[in-house]
């Protein structure tokens, strides 16, 4: 028998997963990264293809959901298909997006929408990406065109880790498991800073919208001595990125992994840590260092936990993580720190920018069928959010 009291979570919370539309829909061929990934000497290594196919599969994917428990789903639109050549914006599309919508609402399921997601329409990465001059003023424009398609969507996330965008300047699949993360690219920070801006501005013509961005939390921990080495680290690379969410309608906080900062930068992984698929070492407790970090450099902006997982082939070592991660989430919460929901990463399987190997899912899918599996942390997560009570199956 445990001591501990039960962990409750307000009524109100959501809890849901997450999903982004060029790693699960497969075929989106508009984009740079497809463009990256067929590209003669590349260096994916392999393409996203169809993915999960579940562009043509996205109801049997929300009614799963729903069955499971979860009541949010955080999807993407996908800006190279809704806008394929600049200018030309896709009706077909655009309803596509909409059906993805009515869709969650049939089934009792509250859609979170990301209008970026990484990826870019090859004409946008053409003129420079985030690096050229239009920029922001692009992006508006076509948060401009899916306004009609949001118009009864409350929650909307402009754009999806602006840090790592401006890190990788948009090449995501840089090996994040590598000790050093890129220097991030200031230009592309400010533009992205101002896209953002744009964006919120335009979709506060919706006056259900509460909008925000979502920034990777990376847990940046000093080694002894190191403080200042690792604030001059951590600031262009996460704290720019909480601060600008201050007067957002809220922020969201995707956690996963430590890093620990030497006097050289950061210091590799240690052999004797247990290790994910994707070499980041497991440490659940990045979620609640990011939630609090988020809260106070944010100036209290109300937070959501928009992505936090593990890429494993043991599904019980799923929600051992899961279960410890919501652990530092309910403390942070009982210390008084305003958070939403919490959406797991990721709804299902999930093409990681180079890869299916690093499987993320509450949801497996078979490659030649694509007929979909939920794993028992999908049903275990669902009962957590039915019961509004954090359990472990073993524990
Ligand atoms: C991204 C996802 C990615 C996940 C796991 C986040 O950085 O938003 O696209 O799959 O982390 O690496």
């Amino acid at each position: 028998m445990s001591a501990v009291p039960p962990r409750r979570f307000p009524a109100s919370f959501w809890w849901g997963a997450a999903t982004a539309a060029h790693q699960i829909e497969g075929n989106n061929v508009g984009s740079d990264w497809w463009a990256r990934e067929f590209a003669a000497g590349t260096d994916v290594k392999e393409p996203s293809g169809d993915a999960a196919d579940s562009y043509h599969r996205f109801g049997e994917d929300i009614a799963l959901l729903a069955q499971s428990g979860l009541r949010m789903y955080r999807f993407s639109f996908e800006w190279a298909r809704i806008e394929p050549e600049r200018g030309f914006i896709s009706r077909a599309q655009l309803l596509h997006y909409r059906a993805m919508i009515d869709t969650c609402r049939e089934h009792g399921v509250e859609p979170m929408v990301t209008l970026h997601h990484f990826t870019h329409p090859r004409w946008f990465a053409r003129l420079g990406g985030w690096r050229s001059p239009l920029a922001p003023e692009l992006f508006q424009r076509y948060v401009e065109a899916v306004l009609p398609i949001l118009r009864d969507v409350t929650w909307v996330c402009t754009i999806n880790e602006p840090n790592m965008v401006a890190m990788t300047r948009g090449e995501e699949g840089t090996d994040m498991a590598a000790a050093s993360l890129p220097e991030p690219d200031l230009q592309i920070s400010q533009a992205l800073v101002l896209g953002h801006r744009r964006a919120r501005e335009a979709l506060s013509s919706l006056p259900d919208v509460k909008s925000g961005w979502t920034v990777a939390a990376q847990a940046f921990h000093a080694m002894p001595g190191c403080e200042e080495e690792t604030r001059a680290y951590g600031y262009p690379r996460e704290d720019f990125f909480l601060e600008q969410a201050a007067g957002d309608d809220w922020l969201g906080v995707q956690a996963y992994l430590r890093t620990f900062i030497g006097k050289d930068g950061p210091v590799p992984v240690a052999e004797a840590a247990e290790k994910t698929l994707t070499g980041w070492e497991y440490f659940p407790a990045a979620l609640g260092i990011g939630v609090r970090r988020a809260w106070e450099l944010s100036g209290h902006t109300p937070l959501f936990v928009t992505e936090n997982g593990i890429a494993t082939d043991d599904d019980a070592r799923r929600i051992d993580y899961t279960h410890d991660a919501l652990v530092g989430l309910h403390d942070a919460m009982a210390d008084g720190i305003d958070v939403r929901g919490y959406l797991h990463w990721s709804w299902l399987d999930n093409y990681e920018w180079g890869s299916f190997a690093p499987t993320f899912g509450l949801v497996a899918w078979d490659r030649e069928t694509f007929a979909r599996t939920p794993r028992p942390s999908a049903a275990w997560l669902g009962s957590v959010a039915r019961d509004g009570i954090l359990t472990h199956p073993a524990r």
